[in-house]
């Protein structure tokens, strides 16, 4: 069969896949240490999926993994229904993604960057720039140099940058990070609007308050390991950890929690037990947990 003949039947055999990312058993190792763990992970199409976990558990390598960054020890994986490696170029064209923080060229403004990327991509991808500017509120600073922009404006950039391939499928890395509460409601509000469009975005973050406010499903990954994963809804469903604090007033500190939104408070012998709903619990890191 010639090349155009296999693209087209791999094509359609892409379209057929309920998956935008699909992986079984994969695992990368740096040295002794297992950063992606076996990891087995379906991301189904048109959701916001967030890969969730501490620092150090793995986020950024496995996102790295899926888009050939760095080379996986063993296991499959898929993007959009394509095998990767095997048609990377096929899949990675309806991919847009962020990994660690979105990397400019500080001298250039924000529109002559995205010029530079979308001549890399296919000949469509330049009459989408001004779109992608407008799409994630920039067109007014488009023309200011990227080292003048605040962090926010640079992950709005890279948003952008994204936008320039029209992606089925978006990766953004703790796309949060660095946003003051206005910009990580702006970003939650433009990840909600791609996935309206049909779009699939995956993002990893440590928040689990964020994941759940943003996401439609969720992996949890705990040191490379995915320890649940599935519809947001199911997983949190009636999740509470009960947290105890030693306390030598309980009934006056009960008094004062009287009526909050902490959690169900309860009088205990050394002080006071609270039942912490999930949403309210941030992931600790495992060195903080180690240290404790
Ligand atoms: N190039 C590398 N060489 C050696 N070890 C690495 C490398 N990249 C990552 N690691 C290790 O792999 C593990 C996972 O790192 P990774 O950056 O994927 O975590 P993360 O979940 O993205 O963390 P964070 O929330 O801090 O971004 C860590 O123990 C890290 O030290
Ligand atoms: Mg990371």
């Amino acid at each position: 069969m010639s090349g155009a003949v296999l693209d087209k039947v791999s094509r359609r055999k892409a379209a057929d896949s309920p998956w935008a990312v699909e992986t079984h058993g994969l695992t990368k190792r740096f040295g002794e240490s297992v950063a992606v763990n076996s990891v087995d992970l379906r991301v189904p199409r048109g959701c916001a999926f967030g890969y969730l976990g501490p620092n150090g558990a793995g986020k950024t390598t496995l996102i790295r993994v899926l888009l050939g960054l760095t080379r996986a020890d063993a296991g499959t994986m898929s993007l959009l229904g394509y095998a990767v490696p095997r048609h990377r170029d096929l899949a990675l064209a309806r991919v847009g993604a962020i990994v660690d923080e979105p990397r400019f060229h500080g001298h250039l403004t924000g529109r002559q960057n995205l010029q530079i990327l979308a001549a890399a991509r296919e000949p469509a991808a330049r009459g989408r720039i001004e779109s992608a500017l407008d799409r994630v509120g920039l067109s007014h600073r488009a023309d200011d140099r990227v080292t003048k922009y605040s962090m926010g404006m640079r992950q709005r950039l890279g948003v952008a940058a994204c936008l320039l391939g029209d992606p089925q499928l978006l990766i953004l890395d703790e796309p949060m990070n660095g946003l003051d509460p206005a910009g990580m409601h702006d970003m939650r509000e433009m990840i909600q609007s791609f996935v309206a469009e049909g779009r699939t975005v995956v993002l990893s973050s440590h928040l689990l308050d964020e994941v759940e406010r943003t996401c439609d499903a969720v992996a949890i990954v705990d040191r490379g390991k995915v320890i649940r994963q599935g519809p947001i809804t199911e997983l949190l469903a009636g999740t509470s950890i009960e947290v105890e604090i030693d306390c030598s007033t309980p009934e006056a500190a009960n008094t004062l929690l009287a009526g909050s939104s902490h959690g169900q408070v309860t009088v205990t012998e050394q002080g006071l037990a609270i039942a912490l709903a999930a949403g309210r619990i941030a992931m600790p890191s495992p060195r903080s947990i180690e240290s404790s």
